[in-house]
């Protein structure tokens, strides 16, 4: 009982709005974190990276390998492929990336601006 009360407490502390930009920079801070740890080895930038080079190879110079480089992905997007797989790519449960977790990987990717400071 107190542990849902808990789990109630913490939803609803997510839902508070916080400054908006501040929330949007958190949740992309932490969709890049979860990227690093789950996306990275294969869509790293440069070589050695099987998810960046099958991209490069499909889109030849129309548009960058590297996710991270995207200009055009959207939340959406990013979640088909998530939970979905494709190729060598493996599809990732709720139990490994959660769906809040893959918002903040797909807010991440979608927002430019922050992926070019890297
Ligand atoms: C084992 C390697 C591997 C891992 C891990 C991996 N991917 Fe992929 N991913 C690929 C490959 C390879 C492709 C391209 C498949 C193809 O079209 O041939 C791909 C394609 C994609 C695409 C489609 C892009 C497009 O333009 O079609 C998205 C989006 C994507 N991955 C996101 C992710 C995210 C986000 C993660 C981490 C949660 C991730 N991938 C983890 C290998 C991987």
């Amino acid at each position: 009982m107190k542990n849902l009360f808990l789990l109630y407490a913490a939803g609803a502390i997510a839902l508070t709005p916080l400054g908006a930009s501040a929330q949007d920079q958190a949740q992309i801070d932490l969709g890049k974190s979860l990227f690093n740890q789950w996306c990275l080895s294969c869509h790293g930038m440069g070589p050695g990276h099987p998810g960046t080079q099958a991209l490069d190879q499909r889109y030849q110079g129309a548009m960058p390998g590297a996710l991270e480089e995207r200009t055009n992905l959207s939340p959406e997007l990013v979640s088909v492929f998530v939970r979905n797989g494709i190729s060598i790519m493996p599809f990732f449960r709720k139990t490994e990336i959660s769906d809040s977790e893959l918002a903040a990987i797909g807010a991440y990717l979608s927002t430019p601006q922050t992926n070019a400071t890297k």
